[in-house]
């Protein structure tokens, strides 16, 4: 178990905003450079402006200079195994390999390991542009 991306993503909820849904959640990539980066929902008063922790993950690890994802951790602290959002799969699908895996965590640790074509099979990808 990569106990120290499952503390990333722990460590990642602490940060973050959620007071309309008291829902925070953290997620914490291990990308392609070996480095960890990690990311907790950011909401706002305009509902849909809010920013899940995936993708707050996903953009640091952009801007820090990482492109695959290698492994990342997800947990919320009000459901056990929380399954990323649609959108969520979309944008983790963009930088995810077929050997990518993505924990979906509780308290207790990493409770399931998947694959981006088990959580979001048939992607949308670069492809389907022609
Ligand atoms: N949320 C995430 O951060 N990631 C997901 O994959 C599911 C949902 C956030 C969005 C919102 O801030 C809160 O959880 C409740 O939906």
């Amino acid at each position: 178990m990569p106990q120290d991306l499952y503390d990333a993503a722990v460590a990642a909820m602490a940060f973050s905003h959620s007071p309309y849904s008291n829902f925070p959640v953290g997620a914490a990539i291990r990308a392609d450079d070996g480095k960890v980066y990690a990311g907790a929902n950011i909401e706002n008063a305009a509902y849909p402006e809010g920013l899940c922790a995936e993708a707050t993950a996903i953009a640091g690890m952009i801007m820090g200079g990482g492109r695959k994802i290698s492994e990342i951790a997800v947990i919320a602290a009000r459901a056990p195994k929380c399954p990323p959002c649609g959108g969520c799969r979309q944008k983790i699908a963009e930088f995810a390999t077929a050997a990518t895996r993505i924990y979906l965590c509780d308290d207790a640790g990493i409770q399931a390991a998947l694959t981006i074509d088990e959580l979001l099979p048939g992607a949308f990808d670069r492809s389907a542009l022609g």
